[in-house]
């Protein structure tokens, strides 16, 4: 393994990459921005009490809390022995305070059906909801599984479980029923929400004869609520299965949110290892709550008048986070689209921030590498000048990527955070703060206010300013995950016994010579290139730099005389042929780069890379293929024909 510790001085992880650009804010942003410098050094003088007075001014509370942190390494008890309810705060408060009018949601579906749900409206079908699973003696702290498309029920949905204190436990709509099944099963849950299927790159995508094969196996389950979306043929089990227009329509709206303690469960998510089995990363109430709120007002800041878009699916974190509690409890009008971005052409974002007027857009890396793989014609042919804040997650950005998506996408005005964090921390914890911080395109910058971490070497001291090492969280933040379902010692295990009292999140990082964070990809998937320890995302950088270049992955693979050596996988934009003469072109436009060292042995030209459904490359698959084994287990790749595709064009790797 690549990961072990190392007594013998060498640096934990190498930095290889140097970027030099930077981009100050623009000072009429940051006269305007929610976010001032000074809120770093409030943060500092006393973390614990700045998150207190967050909490105690954002947040509507039926019992104040008394103790603001609990802090019993590792786990952590924040705001306790208050009370309040997430709904409530997320709805009914807007509504008294005069804002039922204002939208919460504008959905989009794919098909390109529209609906438009205000603050009054989604109070109005959260208490029928609620008042459904009432019906179906879901009771405080009992568990709801939900396994749905893109549609207004599905934060509904959610909402409905908060409001009567039930946690939830929201299963991706694209996992199998295997997947669907082992998760109810670990938690228990006693109602399932779904629908008769969803719409995905022009195509009806069936869920419910996946439940029904799940629920064949969960005894836990005395109950399914399905949606009608498609219009789909599917099977009514008479007795357990109850079709939303009935059960839901015919409730009344009004259902008394239940005040629950802080530290109530709101929800689990379960994180698919790609091996072992998924962990129930558990949620409370009002740290969460705080995290995810605050931080989105902050870092996206966020005005009355914004129309916020983040593209992603609700059944990640980044969905729960900041489509759902955060942009709810801050009242913000959000955007919600089904379907993909390709769907039915690459234009359908960027007609969508037209049409919608969007101010803030927030995606992964992956979608903004897929259309810089289309060329630029497509946002240029939208106006897209309303757009003020760009944000990134869910894996390392590449400079060349930032520079793409600031220049054709924000229109070289928009400043970009690039945000770091995970299911396990509930909210955003590395990012740009705009109109404070001189941004680094690829650097996720530093932690926002109130946040430590640290990069460490393998004894877990501080690496210095230019090393690389691995990146370790050193106090407790309010959104933190609170455990493993069902599960305490995994749960040290996993987070808390590499680096004794400190966070390990499982990612290489380095800072530079001012210390800004650059994230370098999991550790485990760091490469040994004769003693030399490479990261991923840096070879991958230095690939996508080269202008033919779309997106890379990169692998090591057993190498007889250096222990590993560098294999390349790469897509070319959409006006790019292969050649072995640019291949041999794209090899040393790394070593140029960044050095001889991570010049990559062998490269392959690809159409497409396997990826988790949530867009993570699963560079495991790549290294089978790579060193030419049995592929391991598929069942979380998001495209199961993308390897056959690769190994077909394997005749083309080059030595
Ligand atoms: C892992 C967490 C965070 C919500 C979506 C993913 C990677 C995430 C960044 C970023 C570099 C990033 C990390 C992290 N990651 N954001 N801005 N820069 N890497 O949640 O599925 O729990 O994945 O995603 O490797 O550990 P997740």
């Amino acid at each position: 393994m690549t990961t072990e510790s190392r007594g013998d001085g060498n640096p934990a992880i190498e930095n290889l990459m140097a970027e030099k650009r930077v981009f100050p804010p623009d000072p009429a942003f940051s006269r305007q921005a929610n976010a001032q410098a000074s809120l770093y050094d409030e943060a500092e003088r006393d973390y614990v009490e700045f998150w207190a007075r967050q909490a105690r001014e954002r947040l509507t509370w039926t019992k104040p809390f008394e103790t603001a942190l609990e802090w019993d390494l590792p786990f952590a008890k924040w705001f306790v022995g208050g009370e309040l309810n997430v709904a409530y705060n997320c709805l009914d408060r807007h509504v008294e305070a005069g804002l039922g009018d204002k939208v919460a949601y504008h959905w989009i579906g794919e098909p390109g059906d529209t609906r438009t749900l205000t603050y009054a409206d989604l109070l109005r079908e959260v208490g029928k909801a609620a008042n459904a699973l009432r019906e179906l003696g879901v009771e405080k702290g009992d568990r709801v599984a939900i396994y749905m498309p893109m549609i207004p029920e599905l934060p509904i949905a959610m909402l409905a479980c908060a409001r009567i204190g039930a946690p939830h436990t929201v299963v991706f709509g694209g996992f199998s029923a295997e997947a669907l099944a082992g998760r109810i099963n670990d938690c228990g849950a006693k109602v399932l929400i779904t629908a008769d299927g969803g719409f995905r790159r022009g195509k009806e995508v069936g869920l419910k004869h996946h439940a029904d094969e799940a629920l064949a196996a969960t005894p836990s389950i005395k109950a399914a609520i399905v949606v009608n979306r498609t219009g789909h043929d599917i099977h009514m089990v008479p007795g357990r299965d109850h079709w939303w227009h009935d059960i839901v329509e015919r409730q009344s709206p009004d259902c008394a949110p239940v005040p629950v303690d802080s530290e109530h469960m709101l929800y689990l998510l379960y994180t698919s290892g790609t091996t072992a089995k998924p962990k129930g990363i558990l949620h409370t109430t009002a740290g969460y709550l705080l995290g995810t709120s605050y931080s989105h007002e902050m870092i996206f800041d966020l005005k009355p008048d914004d129309v916020y878009w983040c593209a992603a699916d609700i059944g990640w974190v980044t969905g729960h986070s900041y489509i759902v509690y955060g942009p709810l409890a801050n009242a913000a009008t959000g955007v919600m689209y089904e379907g993909a971005p390709d769907t039915p052409t690459w234009e359908r974002w960027w007609e969508i921030v037209e049409q919608y007027r969007v101010t803030i857009l927030y995606m992964a890396p992956t979608a903004i590498r897929a259309f810089m793989k289309q060329g630029t014609h497509h946002p240029a042919a939208h106006d897209l000048t309303t757009l003020r804040v760009l944000g990134s997650v869910g894996e390392p950005i590449n400079p060349e990527a930032w520079l793409w998506y600031h220049e054709h996408v924000g229109g070289g005005r928009a400043p970009i955070v690039d945000t770091w964090w995970q299911t396990e921390t509930g909210q955003i914890l590395l990012t740009p703060l705009p109109g404070v911080t001189v941004t680094k395109p690829g650097s996720a910058t530093f932690p926002f206010p109130g946040i430590g971490a640290d990069v460490v070497d393998a004894n877990g001291d501080t690496v210095p300013f230019g090393g690389g090492g691995y990146l370790v969280l050193t106090r407790p933040w309010p959104a933190m995950l609170r455990g493993i379902y069902g599960d305490p010692e995994r749960y040290r295990e996993t987070y808390w016994k590499r680096f004794p009292g400190k966070y390990f999140a499982g990612d290489g990082a380095k800072r530079d010579e001012e210390g800004y964070f650059w994230l370098l990809g999991r550790v485990d998937d760091v490469m040994n290139v004769a003693g030399h320890r490479i990261s991923t995302t840096e070879v991958e950088s230095a690939l996508v730099d080269h202008k033919s270049v779309a997106e890379a992955a990169v692998v090591g693979t057993k190498d007889d005389v250096t222990g590993q050596s560098i294999f390349a996988f790469v897509i070319l934009k959409a006006d790019q042929t292969p050649s072995d003469a640019l291949a041999v072109q794209l090899r040393e436009h790394v070593a140029y780069v960044i050095g001889p060292i991570a010049r990559p042995k062998q490269l392959m030209f690809v159409p497409d890379l396997p990826k988790t459904r949530s867009g993570k490359i699963m560079r495991r698959l790549l290294r089978d293929i790579a060193e030419g084994r049995a592929l391991g287990d598929t069942t979380t790749l998001a495209d199961a024909g993308v390897v056959d595709i690769i190994r077909e064009h394997s005749g083309r790797a080059e030595e």
